[in-house]
């Protein structure tokens, strides 16, 4: 049976996807769409994560620059080129409550929703000058707005993650580097199961009492599934977006982003 979902927009295109390895998380799903599509990707995630086999992953924690570099000097080495990054590696930790987040909570948000997709574009961009490119990061729509049950150290890392998109679409635009931020809502995976406890907790509810409260305040009325983020970062990743830099492009069902 023919795949319906199968289509050439990124054909003849080489891929990197860092935190790709969990089976139901966003990273993952981009990988598969961007294969779809007819790229050739290279998945990436935490060593040891689940996945990895199946998907062909190479381990690369993305706040450790030797491996980032190994990573990236790997793709270069195997396959000449390279198009297309998607930092979708992230961390979601610390709670609500912003007088209580520790260091740690703050040290591990900033190293990995920003540095670590500093890492990775210091590294790729000196290889997708010759051929220009798309880099995409999985920011959140908690990197355009707050909202109180999130927690700062996120917030902060995603605006974070959000201005260093500007700053790179900014430098290397005259390269035909294009760079965009994705800013999923709320979506069904590990992380989502993660901000729904909080949530239940917060207002002493079950977990399906709170899924039924996010629902509400989204004007879709429900969560995204990971592939309909993934749809998206194909669009940013193909010729598609070609005249599109720069921005933030919310996949958020109509949600507010807060203040
Ligand atoms: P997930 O937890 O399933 O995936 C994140 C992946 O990043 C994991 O596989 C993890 O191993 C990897 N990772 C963590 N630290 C890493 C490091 N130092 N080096 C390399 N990989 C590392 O979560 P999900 O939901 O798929 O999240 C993907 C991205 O989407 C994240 O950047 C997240 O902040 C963002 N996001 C998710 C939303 C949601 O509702 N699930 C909403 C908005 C944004």
């Amino acid at each position: 049976m023919p795949d319906s979902t199968a289509g050439s927009l990124l054909a003849g295109k080489v891929a990197i996807v860092t935190g790709a390895a969990h089976p139901k998380g966003i990273g993952h799903a981009i990988a598969v769409a961007m294969q779809r599509q007819g790229a050739t990707v290279i998945s990436s995630d935490l060593s040891g994560a689940v996945g990895l086999q199946e998907n062909n992953g190479i381990a690369c924690d993305v706040t450790d620059r030797q491996q980032v570099n190994a990573l990236i000097d790997h793709v270069i080495e195997q396959h000449v080129r390279l198009d297309i990054v998607v930092n979708n590696a992230g961390i979601g930790i610390g709670g609500p409550d912003f007088l209580a987040l520790t260091d740690q909570e703050w040290d591990l948000s900033l190293n990995v929703n920003v540095r670590g997709v500093a890492n990775v574009c210091q590294a790729a961009i000196p290889h997708m000058r010759a051929n220009g490119g798309s880099i995409i990061n999985v920011a959140s729509l908690a990197g355009i707005g707050a909202m109180a049950s999130i927690p700062a150290c996120y917030t902060a890392s995603k605006f974070a993650t959000v201005g260093l998109t500007k700053q790179i679409a900014a430098q290397f635009a005259a390269d035909q580097i294009r760079c965009n931020a994705l800013c999923p809502g709320s979506v069904v995976t590990q992380m989502h199961e993660s901000v729904l406890a909080t949530l239940a907790e917060q207002h002493n509810i079950s977990l399906e009492q709170a899924q039924a409260m996010e629902n509400s305040a989204i004007p879709l009325g429900r969560s995204a599934r990971p592939g309909e983020v993934a749809d998206a970062a194909v669009y940013l990743a193909s010729d598609l977006s070609l005249y599109v830099t720069g921005t933030t492009l919310p996949v958020a069902g109509g949600m507010s982003p807060g203040l």
